[in-house]
C-alpha cells in the first residue's frame, strides 16, 4: 500500500536555531497516526509544514504523492485539518456552521452534511447555536468541517486537549470510525502517552526536533501473545507452588510473600489460575507487570521527558 502522507527527512530552522530535524515518517490509508511528544518537541512545527502555513527548510512532503512544497494547491487540495481552535461562528447551528464553511469547497452537499454531523455525533444537536457546546462538542464539529471537503488526511494537533477522559474516549470512538469508513489517514499529535495508545494504530516519537523512533501499539491479538511478568497472591503459596509444579513445570514460579512469581502469556496466566481455584487455592488478585508505554518512552528516550 502506497503511504496518502510522507514526510522524507525533513529539516526546519528558524532564524539559525534548528527545530525539526530530519523527520521521516509514513502514514498510510485508515490509520491513525500518533506523533507523541514533550512540549517543545517540534510538533506543531512539523505539523504547520505540513499543512503549508510554513516553509520546509530541507526534505519533503508529499499528499497523495504531490509535494507540499513544489505542488501546494495539489496536495493541500487532500488535507483537512483543525489549527489551533476550530474556527466557528459562535451565534450560527452546528448545520448552518456546517453549511457556510461548505460553500468554500466543492461537491458539499445537504446530504455530506447530514452524514458528518452523524459520524461526530452531533445530528441530535444540529439545530443548537455553537456558543451553547460544550469543548468536546465543538471539537467534534471542528472534525467535521474539516471533513467537508472528503480529506484524504486527517491532520490534528493535540485534538484531546482540555478534553476531559470521557471525551477522550468519545473522540477515539469517532476517529476510528471516521478511520474506518472513510479511509481517512489520521495524525494526532499529543504529549500523553495514554492517549497514544489509546486512540493510535502506530506512533512516532520526537524529541528537541528528531525523532525517535517509530512503533506499533501492540493490538489484542498481539497482546495475547506477549510473555508477561505476573505477581498472583493467593492464600496458600506452598500449596500454590505444588500444584504449579505439577501442572505447570515449564513455568519459573517465585515466591514473594503471599505472591508468587511468574512469567506467562495472558492466555497462561488465565489457565493457570484456574486450575489454581479449582484446587481450592484463594486468588485474590493477578497484578500484570506490563512495560507500559510510557516505560518504553522512558527506555527509547533514555529517560529524556522533559
Ligand atoms: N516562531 C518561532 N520562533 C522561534 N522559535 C520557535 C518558533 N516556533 C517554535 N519555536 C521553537 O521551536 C521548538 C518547537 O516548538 P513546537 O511548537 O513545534 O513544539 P511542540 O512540540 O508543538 O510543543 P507543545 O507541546 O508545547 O505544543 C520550541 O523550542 C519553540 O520554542
Ligand atoms: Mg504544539
Amino acid at each position: 500500500m502506497e503511504p496518502v502522507l510522507s514526510l522524507q527527512n525533513v529539516h526546519k530552522k528558524i532564524g539559525k536555531t534548528p527545530v525539526v530535524q530530519d523527520v521521516s515518517f509514513d502514514v498510510y490509508p485508515g490509520e491513525i497516526f500518533g506523533f507523541l511528544g514533550p512540549n517543545g518537541a517540534g510538533k506543531t512545527t512539523t505539523i504547520r509544514m505540513i499543512v503549508g502555513l510554513t516553509n520546509i527548510t530541507s526534505g519533503d512532503i508529499t499528499v497523495s504523492g504531490h509535494s507540499i512544497a513544489t505542488d501546494y494547491k495539489q496536495a493541500i487540495e487532500h488535507v483537512g485539518t483543525i489549527v489551533e481552535n476550530p474556527e466557528l461562528y459562535q451565534y450560527l447551528t452546528a448545520e448552518k456552521n456546517l453549511i457556510h464553511f461548505g460553500r468554500m469547497s466543492k461537491n458539499v452537499t445537504k446530504e455530506s452534511i447530514q452524514k458528518r454531523l452523524e459520524l461526530v455525533r452531533l445530528e441530535h444537536v444540529k439545530d443548537q447555536k455553537v456558543k451553547k457546546f460544550s469543548l468536546g462538542m465543538k471539537q467534534r464539529l471542528g472534525i467535521a468541517q474539516a471533513m467537508l471537503h472528503d480529506p484524504k488526511v486527517l491532520i490534528l494537533d493535540e485534538p484531546t486537549n482540555g478534553l476531559d477522559p470521557s471525551g477522550v474516549k468519545e473522540m477515539r470512538d469517532y476517529l476510528r470510525q471516521v478511520a474506518k469508513e472513510e479511509n481517512v489517514a489520521i495524525l494526532i499529535s499529543s504529549h500523553l502517552l495514554s492517549e497514544i495508545e489509546l486512540i493510535c494504530d502506530r506512533y512516532a516519537i520526537i524529541q528537541e526536533g528528531r525523532m525517535v523512533q517509530v512503533e506499533r501499539v501492540a493490538d489484542a491479538s498481539e497482546s495475547m501473545k506477549t510473555v508477561l511478568s505476573y505477581a498472583i497472591e493467593v492464600n496458600d503459596t506452598a500449596k500454590a507452588k505444588e500444584l504449579l509444579a505439577e501442572h505447570f513445570p515449564d513455568r519459573d514460579v517465585e515466591l514473594r510473600g503471599n505472591n508468587l512469581q511468574l512469567q506467562a502469556t495472558k492466555e497462561q496466566a488465565g489457565d493457570i489460575i484456574t486450575h489454581l481455584t479449582a484446587n481450592g487455592v484463594v486468588v485474590y488478585q493477578a497484578v500484570l507487570e506490563k512495560q507500559s508505554l510510557e516505560e518504553r518512552f522512558f527506555e527509547v528516550t533514555n529517560g529524556g521527558l522533559a
